[in-house]
């Protein structure tokens, strides 16, 4: 019979990688209801930072707006240079000029999921969570490639 400590110690290897994958929160599939849990349940984008050289209420230079917030999670704030790290989200609060929320736009960068167009989800909400565009919108696309090198990000610049 094997000592009792030896059988616990392969339970234990055994078990941790479960334990560890429950105490993460694994990072939703690119698709719109799924992304939008994550981002007001799982993890509030209202509670994320924002970029230094882009915080608070600002006017919006895009279709959207005319004001707007963005907020940034980790993996994205982690990022020091583009391409971004995978797993970065960025929320862009649209507002309305007496600061109501108007509609919530969104990047995720998910592995795998557009290589050509920097593997990014794009998704355009109401303030219900309802959405109004996912996936590869080739008008989201067309204006962010702009700043192709940046990796698609309009509001932070790389250097
Ligand atoms: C005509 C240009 C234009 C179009 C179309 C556009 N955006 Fe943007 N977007 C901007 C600009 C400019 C910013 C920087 C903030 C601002 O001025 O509003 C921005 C910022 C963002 C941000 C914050 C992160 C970043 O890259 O700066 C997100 C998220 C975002 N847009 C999502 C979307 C989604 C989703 C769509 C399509 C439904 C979309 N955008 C369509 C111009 C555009």
């Amino acid at each position: 019979m094997k000592p009792l400590f030896l059988t616990l110690l392969a339970a234990h290897l055994a078990l941790a990688p479960a334990l560890a994958a429950a105490g993460d929160r694994p990072m939703p599939p690119p698709q719109a209801p799924a992304l939008w849990d994550y981002i007001t349940k799982t993890s509030p984008y209202t509670k994320w930072s924002q970029w230094p050289d882009y915080s608070g209420v600002r006017r919006s230079r895009s279709p959207h707006g005319p004001y707007n917030q963005v907020y940034a999670n980790q993996a994205a704030l982690r990022s020091t240079k583009a391409p971004l790290n995978y797993g970065a989200i960025q929320v862009k609060a649209s507002q309305t000029e007496d600061g109501k929320l108007k509609d919530v736009l969104v990047m995720y960068k998910a592995k795998g999921y557009s290589p050509k167009t920097g593997d990014w989800f794009w998704a355009m909400y109401t303030p219900q969570g309802r959405p109004l565009a996912a996936g590869k919108p080739a008008g989201c696309i067309r204006c962010h490639s702009a700043m192709g090198d940046n990796d698609y990000v309009l509001a932070h610049q790389f250097r």
